[in-house]
């Protein structure tokens, strides 16, 4: 009976271990060196998607190979870093350009990859003639609202059942140092549609494809602050909930990962608690853009050491702090950095005053830094029973 049911128990492992991907461990034995498997390997263990943007320019260039190496070897999800953005889907009004994109879907099929759709709804990187016709008044507010709905129905059905999650709508609330410091909508969308335009996008996007998970997308939403009107985490909460409250078919909330090593940045507990709050309101949650920077100081780009290190530390901290608090969060399905290699990055070219840089996992010549081992420690080092397997999202009817 004994021997039974400890056989049994072993056959339970091994067929587990076959759909997590990993290797059965019995106690007393080593486990296999995992050191040397990918974090997309190591990820699934625990059931979570490791995922990068991709920058379809490095993708595409052969004398690049080390890219496009990378992107299928190391994650299991994939973001377009701009290629789907409308700007670049729709550069004269009524001519689409897909190429970039069904590329970028087709890369990731061959490599069982699954795709995170950015962006539906945002204020930047849209078309001039659509701004522009906004602003001479040849557009009007109905045409608009009509375009809107047009964009997100067509772009949705192109890749109805190839998209894991939608960012729909990204970006929409302020920042505290924005006047006034109440947080509140901005931007080109609820200034011309209202605020109104939100629960309509996540009614559009559900009705194109019933099936791809719809999330709100938003940096600086790594933890609450004071929960007063000007915290940012704090609005979006709210925002969220009312908008499940009304049926509006909202699947999870994206926190991008944008940080900084100047910054005072946040404790694992306190990131997991924003996202149990938003699992709690019946969200998935996710990691959509993480990336670290740090200040270029003259010492940073001298080589000098004793600037370097710390700042190489305070990275690998931070994208360990995320990962922790991710892999805690049972809804929280995946963590996806906002491209891996110093060698392409935005952001280099995105703050400049002062310069900023080291964003990413790996440096400029593809040498995984500490922020990449870290973690992956994270993933090797955590399992029951504080980190367990994710639990599945069903799209809201
Ligand atoms: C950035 C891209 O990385 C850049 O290449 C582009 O010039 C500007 O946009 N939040 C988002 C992303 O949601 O779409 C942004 O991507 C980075 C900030």
């Amino acid at each position: 009976m004994r021997l039974r049911r400890l056989l049994l128990g072993s056959a339970v492992a091994v067929v587990l271990a076959g759909t997590l991907n990993v290797v059965p461990v019995s106690a007393g034995s080593t486990p296999q060196e995992p050191s040397g498997q990918s974090l997309r390997a190591l990820g699934a263990r625990h059931g979570l998607y490791i995922g990068t943007a991709v920058d379809m320019a490095a993708l595409d260039d052969a004398n690049d190979p080390q890219y496009r190496q990378l992107v299928a070897s190391q994650f299991n999800t994939v973001t377009a870093e701009n290629v789907m953005k409308w700007e670049s889907l729709e550069p004269t009004r009524g001519n689409y350009n897909w190429g970039p994109a069904d590329k970028l879907v087709e890369f990731a099929k061959k490599n069982n990859q699954k795709v995170r759709g950015h962006v539906l709804v945002w204020q930047n990187q849209l078309p001039a003639w659509l701004t522009e016709g906004v602003a001479n008044g040849t557009i009007t507010t109905a045409q608009l609202r009509d375009l809107l709905r047009k964009h997100i129905t067509t772009v949705v059905k192109r890749y109805k059942g190839k998209i894991w999650q939608w960012d729909v709508v990204n970006e929409a609330a302020t920042d505290p140092w924005d006047s006034p410091p109440e947080i509140h909508l901005k931007g080109f969308w609820a200034q011309h549609l209202g605020a109104g335009y939100i629960a309509d996008a996540f009614r559009w996007a559900r009705a194109a494809d019933p099936s791809a998970l719809l999330f709100y997308n938003d940096y600086n939403l790594e933890a609450f602050g004071d929960k007063g009107p000007g915290d940012k985490t704090y609005f979006v909460y709210k925002m969220v909930k009312q908008l499940r409250q009304s049926g509006v078919p909202i699947d999870g909330v994206g926190s991008q990962g944008h940080l900084g090593t100047q910054y005072g940045n946040y404790d694992a507990f306190q990131v997991k608690e924003a996202l149990d709050a938003f699992s709690d309101l019946g969200l998935a949650t996710a990691f959509t853009e993480v990336d670290v920077r740090s200040q270029m100081t003259a010492g940073v780009q001298a080589g000098d050491s004793n600037e370097i290190n710390p700042r190489l530390q305070a990275s690998a901290a931070n994208f360990s702090v995320l990962m922790q608090a991710c892999l805690a969060n049972r809804h929280c399905l995946s963590y996806t950095v906002w491209g891996f290699t110093d060698k392409h990055s935005w952001v280099p070219g995105w703050f400049t005053n002062p310069p900023e840089g080291l964003a990413t996992l790996y440096d400029e010549n593809y040498q995984p830094k500490r922020a990449y081992n870290s973690i992956k420690a994270d993933l090797i080092f955590s399992g029951p029973p504080y980190v367990q397997p994710r639990i599945p999202q069903n799209p809201k009817r």
